[in-house]
């Protein structure tokens, strides 16, 4: 189970070396989220429509290993983007993947760009 969590180390979002072209921002539902796939990783990327902002995040829950945040419910903590898994409805910070309603660990959030039309999704080097 931790080897899984392992996959997904810390982005520092300084030190991005590289961007993966996911699909075109027209794949992803207004408000809500998929998963795209990049080498074995599953990545959650959120279209906040309603505020004009994307995020990404490891598509893994870490409470219960489940594949499954980029179905969750997004919305706001204040100013603070969230992302509440639809199993147990805990929630995750899509700015830093702190745990916002209790103490499962954080999940990485990645940096996502948009560019002519499609979305991308920031590594460093710690994924080469
Ligand atoms: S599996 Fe996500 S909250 Fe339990």
């Amino acid at each position: 189970m931790i080897d899984l969590l392992e996959k997904y180390p810390k982005v520092v979002e300084d030190e991005v070396v590289f961007w993966y072209k996911a699909a075109p921002a027209s794949a992803f539902p207004e408000n809500g989220g998929a998963c795209v796939k990049y080498k074995d990783l599953q990545i959650a990327v959120f279209n906040f429509s309603r505020k004009g902002e994307w995020y990404a995040c490891q598509n893994l829950c870490p409470h219960r290993m489940q594949m499954i945040l980029s179905r969750g419910m997004i919305g706001s903590s204040g100013e603070e983007p969230k992302v509440a898994c639809p199993f147990h409805k805990k929630t995750f910070s899509l700015k830093t993947g702190e745990n916002l309603n209790g103490d499962t660990c954080a999940i990485t959030t990645y940096p996502v760009k948009i560019e002519d039309g499609y979305v991308y999704v920031g590594f460093d080097s710690g994924y080469s």
